[in-house]
């Protein structure tokens, strides 16, 4: 994914100004670069698996599936994946990937999620909160989801990146939204995100009735460097994204326990 800081004087189509964040319409090449760059197959792809760790027979929610990389990966290594994402272009993708028997629906995250209390021993959620301005009830649905004991491993924009990249710089205590136009496999798309502030993003887990449990900021697959090497070396020393893994309490006292967060970095 190349990034440009500021949107282009002139559209990216000459149709008129494209839809923000349209992943219907560049859905091939966003998942056609997922697929193999360094960023997502060498960077955020691996920890995310790292942190989910063994999953064989767990019943796993991945919201914001996209073209299903990370469900195919989870389902391979023996867990029960269901897919959800706001994009019929992206889950027609993954149905692709997936198969016919896949369970993929189209939900966006700001509704209501159609499943039971204490369904999946897991949601992961790749890349995805960072499209929402409000955490609150998206996370409430997702610990609603979960089973006692269950967890979110969450990964999204670092808000120090987020932060930093923009001139002017925004209020870091408030919540903003910027916006940019990136390049997916030689398609240029407008993109907007929502920015917080680390304390907002803790806050909004814990609100949710979610315990911290890892915060990491990982290195590369170092399979990456020989085929990335300028790029690996710029991503081993810079942030990118920020992972968490939050845990839905056995019992309600149980979220009421001192805080057990754990940095992890690296
Ligand atoms: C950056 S892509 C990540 C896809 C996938 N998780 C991965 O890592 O390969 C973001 C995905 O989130 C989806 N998305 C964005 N906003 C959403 C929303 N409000 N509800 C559900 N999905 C959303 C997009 O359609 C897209 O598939």
């Amino acid at each position: 994914m190349d990034r440009v800081t500021d949107m282009p004087d002139t559209p990216a189509r000459p149709a008129g100004p494209a839809q923000v964040n349209h992943y219907d319409s560049f859905a091939e090449a966003y998942a056609a670069d997922n697929e193999n760059n360094l960023l997502n197959a060498y960077y955020e792809r691996p920890a995310m698996l790292a942190l989910v760790a063994e999953v064989t027979g767990r019943r796993i929610l991945d919201a914001g599936c996209g073209s299903g990389l990370l469900s195919a990966a989870l389902r391979d290594r023996g867990a029960d994946v269901t897919g959800i994402d706001a994009s019929t272009g992206m889950l027609a993708l993954a149905r692709r990937r997936l198969g016919n028997d896949a369970d993929l629906r189209v939900v966006d995250l700001s509704d209501p999620l159609p499943f039971a209390d204490d369904a999946f021993d897991d949601v992961v959620a790749s890349l995805v909160l960072h499209y929402l301005e409000d955490w609150g009830p998206t996370l409430a649905e997702m610990r609603r989801v979960l089973r006692p004991g269950g967890r979110l491993i969450a990964s999204v924009q670092h808000p120090f990146v987020d932060y930093a990249i923009q001139d002017p710089r925004p209020d870091y205590f408030e919540t903003t939204s910027y916006s940019g136009e990136f390049t997916f496999s030689g398609q240029s798309v407008p993109m907007r995100f929502w920015r917080r502030p680390l304390h907002a993003m803790t806050d909004a887990f814990t609100a949710a009735g979610f315990r911290l449990s890892v915060i990491s900021e990982p290195q590369p697959d170092p399979a990456a460097r020989e085929l990335f090497p300028d790029d690996f070396h710029a991503l081993s020393t810079q942030i990118a994204f920020l992972f968490f893994v939050l845990e839905a309490p056995l019992s309600p006292t149980d979220s009421n326990d001192q805080p057990t967060a754990t940095a992890r970095f690296g």
